[in-house]
């Protein structure tokens, strides 16, 4: 089955509204390729001003982070509503620095991909290890272990429009990227998990990415890869380059 590339921008806590648009003027002639997904997953203040600057092209818009309920007394959060209605069409889940810096576990990024679900909302589901983990050799039950948390309850159907991006976090920010075979190691394990606990279908449907230090240098090996469709970008995602990931 072939898979459609997705590449996702992660856009962390970087660029103001003017500097999104500015950002988003600059891709635009060279973020052109019909054969791939391509998303801004960019912070909520900019949704609205990014939304409106991609109309009309086949960018689409994601969002970092929301609350699983959908109004109410939380302060600070968004709600899946408020995201959908501003135009946004993926929403990334489970990113390490909001597991490792806000404390998310894996009972609320269940529920958060459950939300998103029901909300019409692409989750980005991410996962990957700590470098401590890596060196113990214990990296892929660490990471089967959080696909299965965060995936319980979740239908097949849904699984097949899933996105997991894979993301060892000893290769985000680092300027060190896993090498096309470590990548492409665990991208095949998460989807063997995925045939584990669903069937062999919805296994072939799921996208994979990898995100960790991807750049124009090096995606199109990393994507070569036959369990890899796509990848999630960050530093990278916030320069001309991110058009030349797009057309690797
Ligand atoms: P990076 O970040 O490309 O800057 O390593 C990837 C991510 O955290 O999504």
């Amino acid at each position: 089955m072939s898979r459609r590339r997705i590449i996702a921008g992660n856009w962390k806590m970087n660029k103001t509204p003017a500097e999104a648009a500015e950002l988003v003027a600059l891709l635009k002639d060279k973020v052109v390729n019909d054969a791939v997904d391509v998303v801004y997953c960019v912070p909520s203040i900019d949704i609205t001003t990014v939304a409106e600057a991609v109309k009309g092209t086949n960018v689409k818009v994601g969002a970092q982070n929301f609350y699983i309920e959908d109004k109410g007394a939380f302060t600070g959060e968004i709600s899946a509503p408020m995201l959908k209605e501003a135009g946004v069409s993926y929403i990334i889940i489970g990113h390490s620095e909001r597991r490792d810096i806000f404390g998310e576990n894996d009972i609320l990024i269940n529920q958060k991909v459950k939300k998103a679900f029901a909300s019409g909302l692409n989750p980005i589901l991410c996962c990957g290890e700590s470098l401590a983990l890596r060196k113990a050799g214990t990296y892929c039950e660490w990471i089967k272990r959080q696909i299965t948390w965060d995936l319980s309850g979740i239908s097949a159907d849904d699984v097949k429009k899933l996105v997991i991006a894979y993301e060892p976090i000893w290769a985000i920010g680092t300027g060190e990227t896993a090498t096309a075979d470590q990548a492409q190691e665990v991208c095949h394990m998460i989807r063997e998990t995925i045939a584990e606990l669903y069937d062999s279908a919805t296994a072939e449907a799921v996208r994979i990415q990898y995100g960790g230090s991807m750049n124009a240098a090096n995606a199109a090996e990393l994507l070569a890869k036959e369990d890899i469709d796509g990848g999630l970008i960050g530093g990278a995602s916030l320069k001309a380059d991110f058009a030349q990931i797009v057309n690797a």
